[in-house]
C-alpha cells in the first residue's frame, strides 16, 4: 500500500513505488504556503475587484462565496489527495490511480486537459504579470504624482499600445518565473514562497490601512457585502464560479501536482480550507482597498480590467508618500502574481520531467519558450489586432478579443469542466477505501465532503453551465 507515514524528504510511497528521489515540502506550512501562493495571485488583486465591479458588487460576491464553500473547497480537497496519492505529475497520477481502480487510463486526460489550461493561462497571465512589473517603475518615478484621471488612463492605454513594452515585461515576469521553477520543489517554489508569501501580506495591510483613511468605508462596504439581486445577470452567476476556481487555482492539475510532493502525514482537508480562506481573505481584502479608493475619489467600479492600473494611481498621485505606497502596491502584486505563475508552470514542467526524461532546467526553458511565444497573441490582441474578435459570430462573444477569449474560456469553462471531471473522478471513480484512507477524516466529516463532491458539486457545476447556454 502507498501508506508511508514518515514526512521525510523523500519516500517512495508512490502507487507504483517508483520515483523514490522525488523531493517533497518540508513541512505543512510550507504546503501552505505554497498552495496559497498559488492561489493568491492576479485572480485576488486585480481579476476580483473588476468582475465584482462589472457585475454590481454584493449580490455577487455572494454567489462567489457560495461556490468557494460549495465548489472550490470539495474540489480542492480531491485534487490534493490525487496528486498525494498517485505521487506524480498530474496526468500520470490520473492513470495509476485508474489502472489501481481497474479503470481505463483515458482518465489521465483529466490532467492533460488541466496541464493545457494552466498553459494557455500561463501565456496570458505573464503578460498582465508584466504591466504589474513595468508598474513598479512608473510608480517609483513619481510619475503618477498630481496627475488627473485622464493623464492616468493615458499612462495604461499608452502601455496598452506598445507591444515592444509588453513584450519585454511579459518577458521580464516569464523569466522570474522560470529561474524559480528550474530550481526545483525544494530549493526554488518553497524558498521563493516562504520569503514572498509574508512580505505580501504585510504589504496589503499597509495599502488597506492607508485605504481606510480615505473616508468612504460605509459605500464600499456597502458595495461589496450588501447584495442587490436585480444587478446580478446569469453570466454573473457563471463567472462568480468561473473566478472561484481561477482563485483557488482549481480544475488545472496545479492543485494535483503541489499534492503530490504532499507528505502522507498532513492533513489534506485542514490545509485546504486553509488556503481557501486565506485567498477568500485576501481577495475581499484587496476588493475592500481597492473600492475604498474608487469611492474616495468618485471613480467608476466597472471599468473592467484596467481598474487596479487606472484608479489606484489616481489615488497613489493624490495621497502623501503616494510614490512610494505606489511602488509598493505594484511590488506586492508581482509577488502575488509570481508565485502564482510558477505554480502554473509547476505541473508541465513535472510531466515533461517524468514522462520525457528530461532535467528540469531543459523542461522548464522548454515549456517556459512556448509559452512566451504564446503570450505574444495576447500581447498583440491588445494593440495591433484589438479590433480582431475571431469569435464574433458567437453571441456573447462579439466583441472579444483573443485575449479575451483565453480569459473567457480558460475561466470560465475549462476550468469548471476540469475541476468538474475531478469531482466525477473522486467521488464516483475512485473507491471509496482509497478515499478514507487519503482524507482520514473522521467519519461524519468524510460524509460530509463525499455526499458534496458526488452530488452537490457536480450538479452545482453543470446547472450554472446548462443555465447559461439556455
Ligand atoms: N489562482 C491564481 C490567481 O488568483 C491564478 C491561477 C489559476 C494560478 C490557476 C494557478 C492556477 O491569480
Amino acid at each position: 500500500m502507498s501508506a508511508n507515514s514518515s514526512g521525510s524528504a523523500t519516500y517512495s510511497g508512490t502507487l507504483d513505488g517508483s520515483n523514490a528521489k522525488r523531493g517533497l515540502w518540508s513541512s505543512r506550512l510550507a504546503f501552505i504556503l505554497a498552495a496559497t501562493g498559488s492561489a493568491v495571485g492576479l485572480g485576488n488583486i486585480w481579476k476580483f475587484p473588476y468582475v465584482t465591479g462589472e457585475n454590481g458588487g454584493g449580490a455577487f460576491v455572494l454567489i462567489y462565496l457560495v461556490c468557494i464553500a460549495v465548489v472550490g473547497i470539495p474540489i480542492m480537497m480531491a485534487e490534493v489527495m490525487i496528486g498525494r496519492r498517485g505521487g506524480h505529475s498530474p496526468v500520470n497520477s490520473l492513470r495509476l490511480i485508474a489502472a489501481r481502480e481497474g479503470l481505463k487510463p483515458v482518465w489521465r486526460m483529466i490532467g492533460a486537459v488541466g496541464v493545457l489550461a494552466g498553459f494557455l493561462i500561463l501565456s496570458f497571465y505573464s503578460v498582465i504579470g508584466g504591466w504589474a512589473v513595468s508598474y513598479v517603475g512608473t510608480a517609483a518615478s513619481g510619475q503618477f504624482a498630481g496627475q488627473s484621471a485622464e493623464a492616468i488612463g493615458a499612462i495604461f492605454s499608452g502601455l496598452l499600445s506598445d507591444p515592444a513594452a509588453l513584450l519585454l515585461w511579459h518577458s521580464v515576469f516569464l523569466a522570474l518565473v522560470m529561474v524559480v521553477v528550474a530550481r526545483g520543489v525544494r530549493s526554488g517554489l518553497e524558498r521563493a514562497v516562504s520569503i514572498l508569501m509574508p512580505a505580501l501580506f504585510v504589504l496589503l495591510l499597509i495599502v488597506v490601512g492607508y485605504a481606510m483613511t480615505s473616508g468612504s468605508f460605509g459605500r464600499a462596504a456597502a458595495f461589496l457585502f450588501q447584495p442587490d439581486f436585480s444587478k446580478l445577470t446569469t453570466s454573473g452567476i457563471l463567472v462568480a464560479l468561473g473566478h472561484a476556481f481561477f482563485t483557488l487555482s482549481l480544475g488545472m492539475a496545479v492543485m494535483m501536482a503541489y499534492g503530490s510532493y504532499l507528505p502522507k502525514n498532513i492533513s489534506i482537508a485542514k490545509t485546504s480550507i486553509t488556503v481557501s480562506v486565506i485567498d477568500t481573505g485576501v481577495a475581499l481584502l484587496a476588493g475592500l482597498a481597492i473600492f475604498l479608493i474608487v469611492f474616495a475619489n468618485g471613480l467608476e467600479p466597472g471599468a473592467g480590467p484596467g481598474l487596479i492600473f487606472q484608479t489606484l494611481p489616481l489615488a497613489f498621485g493624490q495621497m502623501p508618500m503616494g510614490s512610494l505606497f505606489g511602488t509598493l502596491f505594484f511590488v506586492l502584486l508581482i509577488f502575488a502574481a509570481w508565485t502564482s505563475g510558477i505554480s502554473l508552470l509547476e505541473p508541465i514542467v513535472e510531466w515533461l520531467e517524468e514522462q520525457k526524461g528530461m532535467n528540469r532546467t531543459v523542461s522548464t526553458l522548454g515549456a517556459g519558450v512556448v509559452c512566451w511565444a504564446l503570450g505574444i497573441v495576447s500581447i498583440l490582441s491588445l494593440n495591433l489586432w484589438a479590433d480582431f474578435a475571431p469569435l464574433g459570430f458567437v453571441p456573447m462573444l462579439e466583441d472579444k478579443t483573443i485575449f479575451d477569449l483565453l480569459d473567457f474560456f480558460t475561466a470560465n469553462i475549462l476550468l469548471p469542466l476540469g475541476g468538474f471531471l475531478v469531482a466525477v473522478f473522486a467521488g464516483w471513480v475512485m473507491s471509496r477505501q482509497a478515499l478514507e484512507n487519503e482524507l482520514s477524516l473522521s467519519a461524519p466529516m468524510f460524509r460530509l465532503w463525499y455526499v458534496t463532491i458526488r452530488f452537490i458539486t457536480p450538479v452545482a457545476v453543470a446547472a450554472v453551465f446548462l443555465y447559461n447556454l439556455a
